[in-house]
């Protein structure tokens, strides 16, 4: 059923667009590190070889690669487009001024390597769906029946999401990062905030309010990424199973304006995030969602507590220097 859900096929006539970030490739100094965060925060990590790769319990799709690096960094963000739409993408892309590049050492030359308006990789290949095709799900505990709807403490389940939402990176200019991502890949606008500070954007193809969005620093940078579960529960269960493991910094929970999810966001141990996402807004192919630009004062978070201090730090940028703050259970007396 979520397979389904997640892999379903719905496209827009006629439109030139990528459907999915299909997945998005980062460094980290450490994989093993790595690799217990991410389980601990209920996805399934594998190791191959020299990369850590990252899947969902519940559907074959890799949503991500980290690989073996000196420092956390974003590498390259790869695109999917239908099988019927990509030479209809590659003429579009060879007729615009952008530099088509070669694909990084050791990659393959599958689809067509192009450089970023901030000057990154980013790859356009044939892919699946991996973007949801419909709302994100909603589990509702039934009405009670003569007893407590609340598990006992001791009776709750591991947090495990279900898909990935979106990916949120940082930009030297969110208005360029808007025009390449927009006129090259077909992504829509779905909304902003301020001027030149942050913007989202969705597939035609339908997909969540965002699958990819954009907040202005000094490089471009990994900010976070952003999975689906089924509850506000979940959403706190989660932020609860990365806590008792130590990782006790980020901001949430909350509720957001633009996209409307429920988040919690655990800082990860190199100074990014990553998002427990609930019920964010969903953009289906046959609706024009009205972009707007926003006051940025009224669009962050309807209610939460004050936004975490290294929230909209990017540590990529050279002279910034994150310190872990994971305090491990067994230091915890
Ligand atoms: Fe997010």
């Amino acid at each position: 059923m979520t397979q389904l859900m997640t892999m379903a096929q719905t496209r827009r006539a006629d439109t030139l667009a990528v459907h999915s970030l299909d997945e998005y490739v980062i460094s980290v100094p450490n994989l093993d590190e790595a690799y217990e965060f991410y389980d601990l925060f209920g996805l399934k990590p594998v190791r191959m070889g020299n990369e850590l790769h990252l899947y969902a319990h519940n559907n074959p799709h890799r949503y991500a690669r980290i690989k073996q690096g000196s420092k956390k960094r974003l590498l390259w963000l790869s695109f999917g487009v239908y099988a019927q739409d990509y030479d209809a993408m590659v003429t579009h892309i060879k007729a615009s001024k952008v530099e088509i590049i070669s694909a990084p050492e050791g990659e393959d030359e599958k689809g067509i390597w192009i450089k970023s308006s901030d000057g990154f990789p980013v790859q356009v290949k044939i892919a699946e769906k991996s973007s949801p095709s419909m709302s994100p799900p909603r589990k509702i505990e039934p009405e009670s029946n003569g007893q407590g709807r609340s598990p006992n403490k001791s009776k709750v389940l591991k947090v495990h999401p279900l898909y990935m939402s979106h990916v949120l990176i940082f930009t030297k200019s969110v208005n360029g990062a808007l025009e390449f991502y927009g006129k090259l890949l077909g992504l829509r606008l779905s909304d902003s905030a301020g001027d030149d500070l942050i913007g989202f954007v969705h597939s035609p193809h339908g997909s969540d309010h965002h699958l990819l969005a954009f907040l202005k620093a000094d490089d471009y940078g990994f900010h976070h990424s952003s999975w689906t579960v089924q509850s506000i529960d979940e959403v706190g269960l989660g932020s609860m199973q990365m806590n008792a493991a130590g990782f006790k910094e980020g901001w949430g929970v909350g509720r957001h304006v633009l996209g409307s999810n429920y988040f919690r966001y655990i800082q990860d141990p190199w100074g990014s995030f990553i998002e427990y996402s609930y019920d964010i807004d969903f953009v289906p192919h046959d609706l024009d969602w009205p972009a707007a630009n926003h006051p940025p004062d009224d669009s962050l978070y309807a209610w939460g507590p004050d936004v975490y201090e290294e929230f909209g730090v990017n540590f990529e940028v050279v002279g910034q220097q994150f310190k872990p703050k994971r305090i491990h259970p067994e230091q915890v007396t």
